[in-house]
């Protein structure tokens, strides 16, 4: 069912958001995790949000799988479904970074255009898009929910990367790679401190 909503009218509030930000002493911002099941986007949302608590700084993490349990518990895993997951997620995000608050959304969002849609309802700069950039052998590899193996067995069907689509970023603010240029394994901390970093600029 589509409903469209007729004789509606927007309305701007009292408090603009450069006095919210005032009050809170920072900038609004979407940090935008993208990338496969078990590309870390969690763990390192997670540790940077921890970083960021620890500086005073005000957030909101958003997770898919989080978000699945209540906002988005009617939807699936079809394109559909998790194109009116990202739809619904950026307006969420959108209306936090509008308050001043940083905010760390971690959802698969293997669909550019559903991305670039978000970033398009966005005022310019909010949307930082981080790709969590990792060969698929190594989520298998790690497959920390074992789902990696139910859909390689067949029991979970359309799995992200095995038999369903990921479209990578083609010019994500910060890629963010599961090994540095040495070959070593970056940490969660490491990562989040790049994006960090990042924030500070
Ligand atoms: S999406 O594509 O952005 O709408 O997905 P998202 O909301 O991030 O949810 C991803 C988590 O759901 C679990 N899961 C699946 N992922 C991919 N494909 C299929 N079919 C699927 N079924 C369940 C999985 O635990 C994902 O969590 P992460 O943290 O990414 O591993």
């Amino acid at each position: 069912a589509v409903y469209n909503a007729t004789n509606i009218k927007f309305h701007d509030g009292m408090v603009p958001r450069d006095v919210k930000e005032e009050i809170l002493g920072q900038k609004g911002v979407v940090l935008w995790f993208t990338g496969l099941s078990g590309s870390g986007k969690s763990t390192v949302a997670c540790t940077l949000e921890h970083a960021l608590a620890a500086r005073g700084k005000m957030t909101v993490l958003l997770d898919g799988d989080n978000v699945r349990h209540g906002l988005n518990k009617n939807l699936g895993f079809s394109a559909q479904d998790r194109e009116e997951n990202i739809r619904r997620i950026g307006e969420v995000s959108k209306l936090f970074a509008e308050s001043g608050v940083i905010t760390l959304a971690s959802f698969i969002s293997p669909y550019r255009k559903d991305r670039e849609n978000v970033r398009t309802r966005m005022a310019d700069g909010d949307f930082v898009e981080c790709y969590m950039r990792i060969p698929i052998e190594l989520c298998e590899e790690r497959d920390p929910k074992g789902l990696y193996k139910a859909a390689r067995a067949g029991k979970i069907k359309g799995f992200t990367g095995i038999d369903d689509p990921y479209e990578e970023p083609l010019a994500a603010e910060l890629v963010i790679d599961a090994k540095d240029e040495a070959g070593t394994m970056q940490s969660a901390e490491d990562m989040a401190a790049t994006i960090m970093h990042f924030l500070e600029e």
